[in-house]
């Protein structure tokens, strides 16, 4: 699972993230819907399909909190912070649902999985509480709300996929999207809470992702990322031919809807990712070549106990297994510093990986124990505070020093981008990302004709950390 930031260290709360005002929102809808995600891009994506259900039911979206008649916050659970940061951000509509007595304010996502109605106890102005498998249930639960009850539903499911919904893009770029694929965790890694707030793994019917991402490039998008917990364990079965489809099949059909596809993916567990994806990656140009393994610890005796059921020589193993097949392939990870008994030598063999791996970029975390996970139950998280934070800025600086020395290198050498908008700098240069998931940016002057969407080659002349820069 990969969050949507681009920090060094992750903040869970994107935060607040409205969008610009949607085709067909000045239309006289019975009523508004204004809606914040937070966390993982899994929860941007369950926005987008929520958006999609309460259009259907004439509701009309809108960015502005204060023309809202229901205001929802997709919610993030995985550590205590990002439950902080909803919290706050609940204490702050207080005032205008005093100003707007009839509003509605509902709470969506993995808090109200993990916190059901005990959160419309502690947090009074809260109206609805809606798990992730029960959005197609909200039209009646805003009904309810409406009526003066409290409505919750945090129903987990075995079968929702929410694969006949076109998800309404929200805050859209028009060139990059997440088309979700997969839903729930099976692995029970000890320190999670994913796998209660999103139950069991579940795949989508291959023939709506491949129509959904077809539909996408038709409209003008040029990039897909195919969105899961655990993608590698992606398997559908289609039940008129009995033929199943795996990831790797799946990545091929992605990529067959057009060359002008990009096709990325999220999140890969490194027991799960097979040959055959990285046979498929390395056999379709548009696969982009960069992989999201999370590590979480380099130490063995740690990751038994997270259990991620590898030890360190054997992610050592994939990773030099996806250099042989892509030797120029990207890969980033997820690191959690300060995991229960961590001890110094432990520390030592994470920041070991992290070298010999030479990731491009992480997501580094401290370690923070959710109520009711293995890991909660079973250990004491002991390690101090203060040892938790410095181990944490060792990895960091450390991950800097592997940016900075990966994009080094890049210098003198042509990419193929993506260009996704203006640069947030300056809107006389472009932004896009190469295959690698490096972000480059370069000036528009050297190419007049190109748009938003368009692919340039770029030569990379100066780098800084986290950004190529092109001529
Ligand atoms: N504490 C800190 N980080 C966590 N993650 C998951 N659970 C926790 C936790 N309890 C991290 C993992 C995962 C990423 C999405 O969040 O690194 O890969
Ligand atoms: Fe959580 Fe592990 Fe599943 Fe990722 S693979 S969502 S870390 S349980």
């Amino acid at each position: 699972m990969l969050e949507l930031m681009t920090g060094k260290v992750h903040d869970e709360q994107r935060q607040g993230e409205s969008y610009k005002p949607l085709p067909g929102e000045e239309k006289a809808y019975k009523k508004k819907f204004y809606i914040e995600s937070y966390g993982c891009q899994m929860n941007f994506s369950d926005s987008e399909i929520v958006a999609s259900i309460l259009n259907e039911q004439g509701f009309g979206a809108t960015r502005n909190l204060e023309d809202a008649d229901l205001i929802f916050l997709n919610t993030c659970s995985i550590r205590e912070k990002a439950e902080q940061t909803v919290r706050k951000r609940l204490t702050e509509f207080r005032k205008i649902k005093k100003q707007k007595p009839g509003m509605l304010v509902g709470v969506l996502g993995c808090m109200a999985e993990r916190l059901k109605t005990k959160l419309l106890e502690e947090e009074k102005l809260v109206d609805m509480v809606v798990g992730p498998d029960a959005y197609r249930s909200l039209p009646g639960l805003i009904e309810e709300a409406g009526d003066g009850h409290k409505a919750v539903n945090v129903l987990l499911s075995r079968e929702e996929t929410y694969s006949d919904i076109s998800p309404i893009r929200l805050d859209s770029n028009g060139v990059t999207a997440f088309v979700s694929i997969m839903r729930g965790c099976n692995n029970m890694c000890s320190f999670c809470v994913v796998p209660f707030t999103r139950g069991r793994e579940r795949s989508r019917d291959a023939g709506s992702i491949v129509a959904e991402c077809t539909d996408l490039f038709e409209r003008g998008f040029r990039e897909v990322t195919l969105l899961g917990q655990n993608v590698d364990s992606y398997y559908w079965s289609d039940d008129s031919s009995g033929k199943a489809v795996t990831f790797a099949e799946l990545l091929e059909k992605v990529a067959l809807v057009s060359p002008l596809l990009r096709v990325r993916f999220s999140t890969s567990h490194p027991k799960d990712i097979t040959d055959q994806v990285l046979y498929t990656m390395a056999k379709y140009p548009n696969i982009c070549k960069y992989i999201h393994l999370p590590l979480q610890s380099g130490s063995t005796r740690i990751l038994q106990l997270m259990n991620r059921t590898y030890t360190r020589e054997w992610y050592m193993a994939k990773v030099k297994r996806i250099y042989e097949v892509m030797p120029d392939c990207g890969i980033s990870s997820d690191i959690i510093t300060g995991f229960c008994t961590e001890a110094e030598e432990d520390h030592l063999d994470t920041l070991d990986i992290m070298e010999k791996s030479g990731y491009d970029f992480s997501y580094m975390f401290i370690y923070s124990e959710r109520p009711g996970t293995l890991a909660a139950k079973r250990y004491t998280d002991d390690v101090p505070e203060e040892v938790k934070k410095r181990r944490l800025q060792e990895i960091i600086s450390l991950q800097n020093k592997l940016s900075l020395r990966s994009n080094l290198q890049d210098i003198g050498k042509s990419f193929e981008v993506l260009i996704e908008g203006d640069s947030r700098k300056s809107s006389e240069h472009w932004m896009g990302r190469n295959s690698r998931n490096k972000v480059v940016v370069f000036s528009k002057a050297s190419f007049p004709m190109l748009q938003k969407g368009d692919y340039a080659t770029v030569t990379v002349l100066d780098c800084t950390q986290g950004t190529l820069i092109g001529a």
